[in-house]
């Protein structure tokens, strides 16, 4: 996708798509919006949007009220709201619990690492991507792991920009999401009755000056974490790992200097943000270089297009550096208000698996083709065979 974004950036870094939405994709303008108060999250925002009549209203009543819980998660809410629940929110999932967590990471991550001497390699995404997130925010959370393989697969599909892929795909999105809504129901229900030392009894929980999370609420966000926490995280290891094998010289200077884990990690955030894109809804007109974008209208920020920005990255920015001395300001995961709230826990994952699979592996290379998954809006490797 790089060279379009690259052409973006240059011929109309504003560009007004014809589908009825803007792009933006120079790094100054993604802050920009990001930082913007002015900015809304939510589609009754949207011009033409009817508030008597949401666009949910079409679809079977128990799909509808699915879409409308989700539409509570704090990534969804503007102010007061989005303060109020990421403030709650926040309170359980502090630094504090998530530097804490460090050996689990590790042990899980070491599991995996095991298999992969034993197989002599494999499908890093099947071996260690995709199961190590996942697993930790289960364990956080307290989810039986009879759940956990199907709250897997079904967070896969769900689906945040309609407009960019297929009605079929956006429809299976609503399927998984009504049944995945019913089983954190149920989750939460049997956790009441169970509670223990994690993170959903915590949010369960959760006050602040008397007030606590709906019951709806609570389904919102606790689907948020799974979602927001699974696949980006898979993405992050799987590209991280390809772009360092694909730079063998790279691989090598991280090789003698394991002290740069944590900025290597920035620039593969960087590099290949999993999240390529997000939206926000102008709730007045804003003018961005020499275009006014109109009230009420959908902005995608093109987070992979900012993140190769030569104006911020220099002229070396299509390229990975891993001591690259700017890495962190890529906006992989957000700025502003709606900054990821999982951002230490992204860091700390990303960190452990990849600085551990290098200094484990010293003849790591590539088996095979590194292969993609379509999905425009998250970046995640389909294949990264490795050999160790
Ligand atoms: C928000 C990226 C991991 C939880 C965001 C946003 C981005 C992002 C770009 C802001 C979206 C926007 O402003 O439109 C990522 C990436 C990750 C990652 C690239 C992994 C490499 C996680 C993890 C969790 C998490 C592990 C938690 C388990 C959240 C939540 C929000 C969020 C709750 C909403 C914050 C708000 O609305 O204020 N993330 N994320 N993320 N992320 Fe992450």
């Amino acid at each position: 996708p790089y060279p379009h974004y690259a052409t973006l950036r240059k011929i109309d870094p504003v560009h007004e798509h014809p589908g009825g939405f803007w792009i933006l994709s120079r790094h100054e303008d993604a802050t920009a919006i990001l930082r913007s108060p002015k900015m809304s999250m939510q589609d009754s925002n949207l011009a033409g949007a009817s508030e008597e009549e949401p666009p949910e209203m079409a679809l079977p009543p128990s799909m509808a009220e699915a879409v409308s819980i989700m539409s509570l998660s704090m990534l969804d809410r503007d102010p007061p709201d989005h303060t109020r629940l990421k403030s709650l929110v926040s309170k359980v999932f502090t630094p504090k619990s998530i530097a804490a967590l460090e050996p689990a990471v590790t042990a899980l991550v070491d599991e995996r690492l095991d298999r992969i001497a034993e197989l002599g390699g494999g499908n890093l995404m099947d071996e260690l991507a995709f199961p190590v997130p996942f697993a930790v925010i289960s364990q956080m959370l307290g989810t039986p792991s009879s759940d956990s393989d199907r709250m897997r697969e079904l967070t896969g599909r769900i689906v945040r920009s309609p407009e960019l892929v297929s009605e079929e795909e956006f429809l299976g999105g609503l399927v998984a999401l009504q049944e995945l809504v019913q089983m954190t129901r149920d989750l939460i229900a049997w956790k009441r009755n169970h509670p223990a030392e994690d993170l959903l009894t915590a949010l369960i929980n959760a006050e602040e000056g008397g007030d606590k999370l709906s019951d709806d609420e609570l389904v919102a966000q606790v689907l948020l974490l799974y979602a927001a926490g699974h696949e980006t995280t898979v993405g992050l290891i799987g590209s991280g790992v390809a772009a360092l094998l694909q730079n063998p010289d790279q691989l090598e200077l991280l090789r003698s200097r394991p002290d740069l884990t944590a900025n290597a990690v920035e620039e593969f955030l960087r590099f290949d943000p999993p999240i390529q894109q997000t939206r926000r809804i102008t709730t007045a007109p804003y003018t961005v270089r020499d275009k006014e974008i109109p009230a009420g209208t959908l902005v995608m920020i093109s987070i992979a297009g900012a993140n190769r920005d030569e104006e911020r990255f220099g002229a070396d920015a299509e390229s990975l550096r891993i001591d690259r001395p700017d890495a962190r300001h890529h906006v992989a995961l957000g700025a502003g208000m709606h900054h990821c709230l999982g951002a230490a826990l992204a860091r700390l994952e990303g960190q452990v698996a990849i600085g551990r699979l290098v200094s484990r592996f010293p003849s790591l290379a590539l088996g095979g083709e590194v292969t993609w998954s379509d999905r425009v809006e998250l970046r995640n490797a389909k294949t990264v065979p490795i050999t160790v």
